[in-house]
């Protein structure tokens, strides 16, 4: 029988070597929002297919093409999430959030679903942590959203990114620019491919992020969107722009952006990378004036914005972003012996209670193959339990970086090790920074 051993195309594994890199910078991103006061949200990983289709538009490519959709055994039409805003406004209107105070601000980290041609950037399951500010219309908070992702940009010290921006106006608009978009299309019908044919008489502007090379080629010269947008829709866009000129966050308006989900109002907007190939696109986001209403709810004018966390940490590696160190385990307890092992666990047990990542023999193996796996996992310190260790009730803890060891009495070893340890950590800090520890007792300190 063949073996099961490769995942499905656009997938990745996350290796322990790195998944440590990804915790660091979801938890950062996190953090950050929270200071923004967003507060985590979790929808499920599939929702009713008719979410997506009124929620991110039935003539998108993400619907049409890339959708995992599929009948459960009820016969009821399911779909992979192909994104979160979706999810978190349903999540939003089923609950009645728009009764607490408003905005409602919502965080998340989810995997989503989209069956595209995988290549550098793109896979079929892929990260986002994206974030929603549910219930305002004032353009103070596109700046501030924009302000928080280049704040977990800069926070990550990710260099190079350009923030682009621009608005595609609300729906009365939309209507001239749509008219404008049909007749130039209209002109070009000969050349379209077949789905940006039937877009040209449901959504012209979905031709615009058409992956077919003719189709874009097209585009290009299509007329654009900001000469088209009202009054109110520029007043809006030139708030924002103040706003976020007063905060010094650069931007370029690229009158080009129109976003791929049909969700979009007003402000738009992406953080583009040279760095990472075809899929550069790291973060995107804006308005969604009109979602809250297609999905059958009250007028909710709401904004955001996803970030994707497999090229931001594409990025990353591009740009030999530093990273926290891995942590290592504090302490190995290596054991000779069956009762030694026991204590050892015993130890362990109450040191991990402590908050000390501790480690010992779970495999069964001699003392020098221990010290060789303890050296491997990079442990600080070690200490070795045999017979002559509990005889003589006395153990020597061996700093791995070349420290003096320190003999302890087994009796009270997690409390002597606890204080040793914050020995250390003090001892390195006078060391660095050239304290004077001479009239300090550092008993006292304990
Ligand atoms: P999106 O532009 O479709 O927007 O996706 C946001 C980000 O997810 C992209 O900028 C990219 O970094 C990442 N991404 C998208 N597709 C893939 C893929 N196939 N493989 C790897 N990464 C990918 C949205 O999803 C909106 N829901 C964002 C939003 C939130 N707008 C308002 N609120």
């Amino acid at each position: 029988m063949a073996l099961v051993t490769k995942a499905i195309k656009g997938t990745q594994d996350l290796l322990p070597n790195e998944s440590y890199k990804n915790r660091y910078v979801e938890q950062t991103m996190l953090d950050i929002a929270s200071k923004f006061g967003y507060k985590e949200i979790r929808t499920p990983v599939f929702e009713y297919t008719e979410l997506f289709s009124r929620g991110v538009g039935d003539t998108t490519d993400v619907v049409q093409k890339e959708m995992y959709t599929f009948d459960d055994k009820g016969g009821r039409s399911i779909t992979l999430r192909p994104e979160g805003t979706a999810g978190a406004m349903r999540a939003f209107l089923e609950h009645g959030l728009f009764n607490e105070p408003l905005p409602q601000k919502v965080s998340y980290l989810t995997s989503c679903y989209r069956y595209e041609k995988p290549q550098a950037g793109r896979l079929r399951e892929f990260h986002q942590f994206g974030v929603e500010c549910l219930g305002t219309a004032a353009p103070a908070a596109d700046a501030e959203l924009i302000s928080l992702a280049h704040e977990i940009f800069s926070h990550l010290g990710v260099e190079g990114l350009r923030l682009e921006i621009n608005s595609i106006g609300c729906p009365t608009c939309r209507k001239k620019y749509h008219e404008a978009l049909h007749s130039y299309f209209e002109s070009k019908k000969a050349d379209l491919c077949e789905t940006c044919l039937d877009r040209l008489g449901r959504n012209p502007m979905r031709i615009l992020d058409c992956k077919s090379p003719v189709c874009s080629e097209i585009a290009k010269d299509a007329p654009k969107v900001l000469d088209y947008i009202c009054e109110d829709c520029s007043a809006h866009f030139e708030v924002v722009k103040k706003h976020l000129d007063a905060m010094n966050i650069p931007y370029v308006v690229n009158p080009t952006i129109v976003r791929g989900l049909d969700y979009y109002t007003r402000t738009v907007f992406e953080f583009v990378s040279e760095q990472i190939g075809a899929q550069g696109t790291v973060c995107g986001g804006g308005r969604y004036d009109g979602l809250a209403e297609q999905l059958g709810g009250n007028s909710t004018p709401s904004l955001g914005f996803a970030l994707g966390i497999e090229r931001l940490m594409l990025l990353m590696q591009a740009q030999n972003t530093p990273l926290p160190e891995e942590e290592k385990p504090d302490l190995y307890i290596a054991s000779m012996g069956e009762e030694a092992t026991v204590l050892a666990a015993k130890l362990a047990a109450s040191l991990r209670e402590e908050g000390i990542s501790v480690q010992y023999d779970v495999a069964g193996r001699s003392v020098k193959a221990q010290m060789k796996f303890a050296n491997k996992l990079g442990v600080r310190n070690t200490v070795v339990i045999g017979d002559s260790e509990i005889e003589s009730g006395k153990v020597t803890v061996k700093d791995m970086n070349g420290g003096e060891s320190v003999e302890m009495e087994l009796d009270g070893f997690e409390d002597s090790y606890q204080s040793y340890l914050i020995q250390s950590a003090v001892a390195e800090i006078a060391g660095t920074d050239g304290i004077d520890m001479s009239g300090i007792n550092l008993a006292d300190l304990f």
